[in-house]
């Protein structure tokens, strides 16, 4: 078949400015082979993709300040460049001054905000993590609404009228007490019974709708609790895991705001990093699912992280000060994902498990604390 009924044949499929796209790069690369012919006949978001990484346009990171993007910025900046990934966020922090990282105060609930800033940046791909958490949105559900939905929704109509890509991190939050609770499926039943769970799913769903009716090449994580070292957590109902590592360095009891018994999921920030960046740089072919892939690593209890803890700190003790709001947003949730889709579309595997991440968080957190002291006592001599 000659090259110019093969185009003829995709003209009759896809929009014409992305035949146009995929015209330039299937010259660029010497010819169409068969393998091109046949994505051209599925939605056409690669040659997208491929003409963003090939015109070097930059990242945008909403929320970039929060318990995530302070950790995701630095990365996209190291396997990307530094003058390629621009932070935003409401409020700048300390750190900003130190690193290179180019920043924005942007508030993605201000529309034309949005817009300008992916167009004077020529922002290719975004990570729109600004969002308000599951305990903090049941205290303001209408806030909530208009940042999650407001945001995202912002940043959709940004995406289609820029090309850019997306990623967007959903929650096991999205979710509720309908859902199958034992390895919830990839696709089952979804009425959560939160705000931040309502804003979830309907976020999930938007995501699909841009990928479906406009070929924008949205990807995103129904991500678990996510433990971390760097940043205190944002007001989400997993938080007490990450207070549980800080009390036991310090020397304290903790007081967790769950019962004994709540089992949830959860992902130590190491993993959770390298799942967005494989999401991001997966073949779209292979991408079953545009709203949100479940991804786990373990399923806990608050007993079993203390445990793991008194391994290394053996005086470590929890009580029980149960917060009656965050236990029955944690009740609604499942006790366990089943992330294999993920596994299967995009090679998804954990690294880390209870024991390596307790070992981590531990060492991670007597070090910046044995810094601060330092840091305290020589300031006192010198003064
Ligand atoms: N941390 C978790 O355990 C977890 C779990 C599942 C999903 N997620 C999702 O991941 C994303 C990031 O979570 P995180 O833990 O880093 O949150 P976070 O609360 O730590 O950070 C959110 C950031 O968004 C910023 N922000 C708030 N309003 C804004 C606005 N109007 N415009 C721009 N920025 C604004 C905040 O200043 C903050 O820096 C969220 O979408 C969250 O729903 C997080």
């Amino acid at each position: 078949m000659s090259f110019s009924r093969r185009a003829y044949q995709v003209c009759k499929v896809v929009r014409r400015e992305e035949i146009v796209i995929r015209y330039i790069l299937e010259h660029k690369r010497g010819g169409l082979k068969a393998e091109t012919v046949a994505l051209s006949r599925q939605p056409l978001t690669k040659g997208r993709t491929e003409l963003q990484r090939s015109n070097k346009r930059a990242i945008l990171v909403t929320g970039a300040f929060g318990q995530i993007g302070s950790e995701l910025v630095p990365l996209l900046q190291r396997r990307y460049g530094i003058e390629t990934v621009v932070a935003s966020d409401l409020r700048r922090t300390a750190r900003c001054a130190a690193n290179k990282v180019r920043i924005e105060t942007l508030d993605c609930t201000d529309t034309q905000a949005v817009l300008d800033v992916v167009r004077r940046h020529n922002i290719g791909t975004i990570y729109h993590l600004a969002a308000m958490l599951s305990a903090t949105a049941e205290r303001e559900p209408q806030i909530a609404w208009r940042l999650n939905m407001g945001g995202l929704h912002n940043v959709l109509e940004a995406a289609r009228q820029y090309g850019c890509r997306v990623f967007f991190p959903s929650t096991i939050g999205a979710f509720g007490p309908s859902t199958p609770r034992e390895q919830t499926p990839q696709v089952t039943i979804q009425r959560p019974t939160t705000l931040y769970g309502v804003t979830k799913v309907a976020g999930e769903l938007l995501c699909d709708y841009y990928a479906s009716r406009y070929g924008i090449d949205t990807r995103g994580l129904r991500l678990p609790g996510v433990i971390s070292y760097m940043t205190a957590p944002g007001g989400g109902t997993t938080d007490y895991a990450i207070e549980m590592f800080h009390y036991a360095v310090r020397g304290e009891t903790y007081p967790c705001f769950l019962t004994d018994h709540t089992r949830l999921d959860f992902m130590y920030m190491p993993d959770v990093l390298r799942a967005i960046l494989t999401l991001m740089e997966a073949d779209e072919q292979r991408l079953r699912h545009r709203n949100a892939y479940n991804v786990t690593a373990m399923s806990l209890t608050p007993p079993q992280i203390a445990a793991e803890i008194r391994k290394h700190v053996p005086h470590f003790s929890v009580s029980y000060k149960v917060d009656r709001t965050r236990q029955a947003i944690a009740n609604a949730w499942p006790n366990s994902l089943d992330d294999s889709a993920a596994r299967i579309d995009w090679g998804w595997r954990p690294t880390f498990d209870l024991a390596d991440m307790t070992k981590h968080m531990l060492q991670q957190l007597s070090s910046s604390s044995r810094r601060m002291r330092e840091n305290r006592l020589q300031s006192a001599t010198h003064q």
